[in-house]
């Protein structure tokens, strides 16, 4: 089969942490042909390590390309919707990172725009094709929890300098809602939207204990799902924790879902353990090919993306409510 020829925009932190390890994975299916970055240094620097045949001086070149089927887009989250629509325009099938926009509106009139231009657009969820959140979804469907009554999501990492996130600029002044919040909540959204369909409540709670953190690092939230389920959301970024991100607990049986393997224990706590088959990203590029090459439909289109958006920015609404500002009449 002939490898799709790959142009990278934006050779940041995901770029050499996530994207690499794939690419080494995917040589006989991915041709990285060229990159691009903001600062060019950096992006010679990730040519010579991820062996990207040449750099070039700015998306506009990149995308002018004749010799490249596809472009994937890693910029920060304000900054991808323009180049998304350049890319489109200029005929080449986009893969670009999540969230699919800076806010929900946004995102939505990216959609409307985009929808102008023919080739394939898939938003980088890579949670999508992470197979043992999808093997939950699948429990869940076939009633194999029983009736699924509590779900508790645990959004949490502790966000200092130790942390390679911490340091990008974007990150320190975002442009986009909710800060790490929603660009790290989105991925449970999408768990949670697969699993259960939209909640049709959200009542939620935020704070901001780490000014380092803008516009906030904590945001509760209580949960109901079509199907009558409740659920409780808990997103820190200033505080410790290990345990599953997510834990559904049916009538029959309960399940812990971790970054990197599933638990199912029945009520003896007798336990079931799923592991993913591959990475969730070479499962994402490898899907992101077959779209281009075999016209495969998306897994996740845009507007899952933006629904997957919608859920995480109204956990991490800021509503004022200062009860003890209200007045007690007599
Ligand atoms: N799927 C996942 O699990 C996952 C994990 C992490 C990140 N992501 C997503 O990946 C994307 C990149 O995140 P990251 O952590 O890699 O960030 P990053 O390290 O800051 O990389 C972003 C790159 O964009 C460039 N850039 C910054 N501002 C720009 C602008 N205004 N116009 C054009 N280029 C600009 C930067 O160039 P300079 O070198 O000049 O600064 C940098 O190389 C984000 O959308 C994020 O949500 C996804």
């Amino acid at each position: 089969m002939k490898r799709l020829r790959l142009g990278l925009l934006g050779t940041g932190v995901a770029a050499e942490k996530l994207y690499l390890p794939a690419f080494d994975e995917l040589r006989h299916r991915l041709d990285l042909v060229a990159c691009a970055n903001r600062t060019r240094k950096k992006a010679e620097r990730y040519a010579r390590i991820a062996r990207v045949g040449r750099v070039v001086d700015s998306a506009e070149e990149l995308f002018a390309l004749p010799d490249l089927d596809a472009v994937l887009i890693s910029l920060p989250i304000d900054a991808q919707p323009a180049y998304v629509l350049a890319a489109l325009r200029a005929g080449k099938a986009v893969l670009s990172e999540k969230p699919v926009g800076p806010s929900v509106a946004a995102a939505r009139r990216l959609v409307r725009a985009a929808a102008r231009y023919t080739p394939p657009w898939l938003v980088g969820e890579n949670f999508a094709f992470m197979s043992h959140a999808v093997k939950l979804a699948e429990l869940v469907r076939q009633g194999r929890l029983g009736e699924v009554r509590l779900v508790d999501v645990r959004q949490m990492s502790f966000m200092d300098a130790e942390n390679p996130y911490f340091h990008t600029g974007w990150r320190a002044q975002p442009g986009h809602v909710g800060g790490f919040v929603v660009d790290a909540g989105v991925h449970l959204a999408h768990v949670l939207r697969r699993c259960f369909g939209a909640p049709t409540v959200v009542k939620n709670l935020t704070a901001s204990y780490d000014p380092a953190l803008p516009p906030l690092d904590t945001a509760l939230a209580l949960l109901r799902f079509e199907s009558g389920a409740l659920g409780t959301w808990t997103s820190s970024f200033s505080t410790h924790y290990s345990g599953p991100m997510l834990r559904v607990f049916g009538e029959r049986a309960t399940a812990e879902l971790f970054y990197d393997h599933l638990v199912v224990f029945d009520p003896k706590r007798r336990e079931k353990r799923y592991d993913p088959r591959k990475s969730s990203f070479v499962a994402e590029f490898e899907h992101f090919a077959d779209v281009v090459q075999n016209g495969r439909p998306l897994a996740l289109s845009p507007a899952d993306a933006v629904a997957d958006l919608a859920l995480v920015e109204a956990v991490a609404r800021q509503l004022p409510m200062d009860l003890t500002k209200s007045r007690v009449r007599g």
